[in-house]
């Protein structure tokens, strides 16, 4: 791996004065009126204390680094290690958010258990927006564990920045966000991006991005393979794989939620609800999904609703997050299956249910408990965090076999979903790239399969969570990280001398 081009230490630090102004013309004018308005002593605090303290407050590395120091200071001594600054949305909610999360609590653990780390660690909010009610949904240990982390001292000059967002959050960011990292990327001795994306390739202005950086960290051989072929350097991309909390995700210490819940979505014409229902405990499908075309709940219902009918004993529930649209997901469903000439079965439809409750972090292990097996259509993941989530609970997971879920998806531990073809994206940045058409055919001939093979599918869960355990728990996770970071500093101080 390269170290960081030579202009970095040559570079004189730029004046802290310019650098608040920088800053603060990214910040978000309503997150500006609030920081004002907490400035100016108003009494509830409707953002967490050390978010302000980050953007605002006097000790912030951030917005005040440290006074330049003399270069015979710079060197590495002992009680005064570097620092990484880790650099996400962790205010925000969304996947790299929860992803950050999980690094950050992992490496503060590995430390914490005498891993011997030679860096302390840092973390700032950057990237996307950030949602109160994320927050305030977060446990204690987390708000406390985020307290710290973001009150550490952070000498910019010596730190190893991760930038763990999508590329056009990095600085100068292409929309209103905290650039990362915060001052360009002459000052830091080492910047990390952490990035994935979904499709076969990377646009060409975030292939720039990624080769501004000293190392681009990405999830899985898949994105090592589209990220080097889109043109990012071959020798600064490295797979850093994602954890999934396997403690917390644990079968054995939960139990499944009571069923049914949500609203049922397909109700036959003839005979309402009584057509079919209530049955038994009926076999559980679970997705979980964000409500985007990307996620293929188009396949997904095409192939349950043509495969079961009113008399299999079955259901569908649908766990959706909104993503820039209403959540009126039944509605949606309804037309689409009006819209797509699905006939209704004789036996009337198959039964979906849309959960439409809000089901907090703490109670989604019983959700996964409580299925018999996950299914998602994917047309393409950067990881797929439900997957593993899924896996990590002992389900046996169908799943189509391309792109992120390739890392940890085998005949093995689930249930590889084949594609028809590759197909372009019409619409939108990412026009002209190419996704995976999932088979309609062959998710129902999986999910039918999976109905009848209670023994196989139950090893393959059993397989799933040992994959998890042995890959991804955050402990193994944290090791690979502490010793990517390890590398970093070595080839930032290397190239110091
Ligand atoms: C810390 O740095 C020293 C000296 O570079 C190295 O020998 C040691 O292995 C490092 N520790 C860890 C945990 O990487
Ligand atoms: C939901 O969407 C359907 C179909 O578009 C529409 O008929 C229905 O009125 C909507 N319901 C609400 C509450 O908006
Ligand atoms: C899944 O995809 C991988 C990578 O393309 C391939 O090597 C593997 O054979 C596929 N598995 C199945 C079951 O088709």
């Amino acid at each position: 791996m390269p170290g960081p081009p030579p202009t970095q230490t040559a570079q004189p630090n730029p004046k802290p004065k310019n650098r608040c102004r920088r800053l603060l013309l990214f910040l978000a004018p309503p997150l500006l009126a609030v920081a004002v308005a907490l400035l100016l002593g108003a009494s509830t605090n409707p953002l967490p204390r050390w978010f302000l303290r980050l953007l605002l407050g006097p000790k912030s590395s951030v917005l005040r680094p440290a006074e330049p120091r003399p270069v015979a200071d710079r060197s590495p001594e002992p009680g005064r290690p570097p620092c990484v600054l880790w650099m996400a949305p962790f205010a925000s909610g969304g996947g790299y958010c929860s992803e950050a999360w999980s690094y950050v609590a992992a490496l503060d653990a590995h430390a914490a258990a005498g891993a011997g780390q030679n860096f302390t660690l840092a973390i700032a909010h950057h990237g996307d927006l950030e949602s109160p009610e994320f927050w305030f949904g977060l446990p204690e240990p987390s708000k406390n564990l985020a307290y710290r982390l973001a009150a550490t001292r952070c000498e910019l000059a010596r730190a190893v920045v991760v930038c763990h967002s999508e590329p056009g959050a990095w600085y100068p960011p292409m929309y209103e966000a905290l650039p990362c990292p915060p001052t360009g990327y002459q000052e830091p001795a080492f910047v990390i991006g952490r990035t994935m994306f979904e499709t076969d390739r990377v646009s060409p202005e975030h292939v720039r991005r990624c080769n501004q950086m000293d190392a681009v960290w990405v999830p899985t051989d898949f994105h090592v393979s589209t990220f080097v072929k889109s043109g990012v350097d071959r020798t600064k991309v490295v797979k850093v794989v994602q954890g999934v909390d396997v403690e917390f995700f644990d079968p054995a210490k939960h139990v499944a939620f009571p069923l049914p819940i949500g609203v049922p979505v397909m109700l036959s014409e003839d005979s309402g609800l009584e057509h079919g229902h209530p049955k038994g405990r009926g076999f559980v499908f679970l997705s979980v999904f964000k409500w985007e075309q990307r996620k293929g709940w188009d396949v997904l219902l095409r192939a349950f609703l043509q495969e079961f009918s009113g008399a299999d004993d079955v259901v569908l529930y649908l766990l959706i997050n909104a993503y820039h649209s209403d959540t009126n997901f039944s509605g949606k469903i309804r037309r689409f299956v009006k819209e797509s000439n699905i006939e209704e079965p004789v036996e009337g439809w198959a039964e979906v249910r849309v959960i439409d409750e809000h089901v907090p972090q703490s109670a989604l292990p019983s959700l996964y408990k409580a299925a018999d097996a996950f299914v998602l259509p994917t047309r393409g993941e950067g990881w797929g965090r439900p997957v593993v989530e899924a896996m990590a609970m002992s389900l046996p997971v169908i799943v189509t076999n391309w792109s992120g879920p390739t890392e940890y998806l085998t005949e093995e531990n689930g249930y590889p979903l084949d594609i028809d073809k590759l197909t372009e994206v019409t619409e939108g940045p990412f026009k002209g790239h190419l996704c995976a058409e999932p088979s309609v055919g062959h998710l129902r001939d999986l999910m039918r399969h999976v109905v009848g093979a209670t023994e196989e599918a139950r090893s393959k869960g059993k397989k799933a969570r040992e994959d998890m355990m042995e890959r991804f728990s955050p402990e193994i996770v944290a090791r690979i990280v502490a010793d990517k970071i390890q590398q970093a500093l070595v080839n930032s101080q290397s190239t110091e001398d």
